[in-house]
C-alpha cells in the first residue's frame, strides 16, 4: 500500500476560535494503521494554538506552514523565517500559484525558499503548473493546474497523473500529490492512479466534515 499525503491549504482562512472548532469537529483519532499522513497548513497566526490543542486532543495531524521567508533570521520586516516556523511546523508550501499571481514570486524566491526549508529542515511541498523546471532535492511536489485551482474544474485523473510520472522521471522518486478542485467526491479518483501519492485540498478541507471524508475515501 503506498503512503499517502492529505494535506490542507486553509490560506487566508480562520481565527484562532473557527481553528479550535475545525480540530474539535475534525472525525478521524487513529491513522496509526493506515498510511495515511494528514497534514493541515495554516496561517502563521495560528501554528502556535494549533500545535498545542492537536498535542491536548490527540490528533493524527502534522502541522505545515503556507509560505516562508526566502532569507535566513534577520532584518527583514513582516517575513517569518524557517528556523521560526521550524518551533511549530514540520512542512511548509513553496510557490503556490496564488503567491506567483499576487505576489511576484519568482523562481529564483521559490528557489532560495526551499533551501531555506531544508535548511531548517522543514519538509517543502512545493506546488507546480506543469513538469518545467524541478529542483533536485528532498521535496513533495503538488502539481495544480491553473485552471483548477479554486475553480471547481479539477484535472482528470489520467492527466494528473501523466504529470506526476512526467515529474518523478525528472526528480526521482518522490512523492507527487494532486491539488484542485478536490472534495470528497473525486479525491479517490486521484490517489487510486499509480503515480499520485495525495491530494492538495484548499476549499473543502475548510469544513472538517468534508476534509475527514476526503481522507476516509482517499
Ligand atoms: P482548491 O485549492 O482545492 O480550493 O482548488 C487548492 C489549492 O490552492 O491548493
Amino acid at each position: 500500500m503506498k503512503k499517502l499525503f492529505i494535506i490542507a491549504n486553509w490560506k487566508s482562512n480562520k481565527t484562532e476560535p473557527e481553528a479550535k472548532d475545525w480540530l474539535q469537529r475534525f472525525k478521524i483519532q487513529d491513522l496509526r494503521f493506515k498510511n495515511k499522513k494528514v497534514i493541515v497548513c495554516s496561517s502563521f497566526t495560528l501554528l502556535h494554538e494549533m500545535k498545542s490543542l492537536i498535542t491536548n486532543y490527540q490528533l493524527p495531524i502534522t502541522l505545515g506552514a503556507q509560505n516562508i521567508s526566502p532569507f535566513d533570521g534577520g532584518s527583514y520586516t513582516g517575513e517569518v523565517s524557517a528556523r521560526q516556523i521550524k518551533e511549530f511546523a514540520d512542512y511548509v508550501i513553496i510557490g503556490h500559484s496564488e503567491r506567483k499571481t499576487y505576489f511576484n514570486e519568482t523562481d529564483e524566491m521559490i528557489n532560495r525558499k526551499i533551501e531555506m526549508a531544508l535548511k531548517y529542515d522543514l519538509i517543502p511541498i512545493l506546488c507546480v503548473l506543469d513538469i518545467g523546471q524541478m529542483p533536485n532535492s528532498k521535496i513533495i511536489v503538488a502539481y495544480e493546474p491553473l485552471f483548477a485551482v479554486g475553480s471547481g474544474n479539477p484535472d482528470t485523473p489520467e492527466n494528473a497523473d501523466n504529470i506526476a510520472l512526467g515529474i518523478k522521471k525528472t526528480i526521482g522518486e518522490i512523492s507527487v500529490l494532486y491539488g484542485g478542485s478536490v472534495t470528497s467526491k473525486n479525491a479517490k479518483d486521484f490517489t487510486q492512479m499509480p503515480n499520485i501519492d495525495g491530494v492538495l485540498v484548499g476549499s473543502a478541507s475548510l469544513d472538517p466534515l468534508e476534509f475527514s471524508k476526503i481522507i476516509e475515501v482517499a
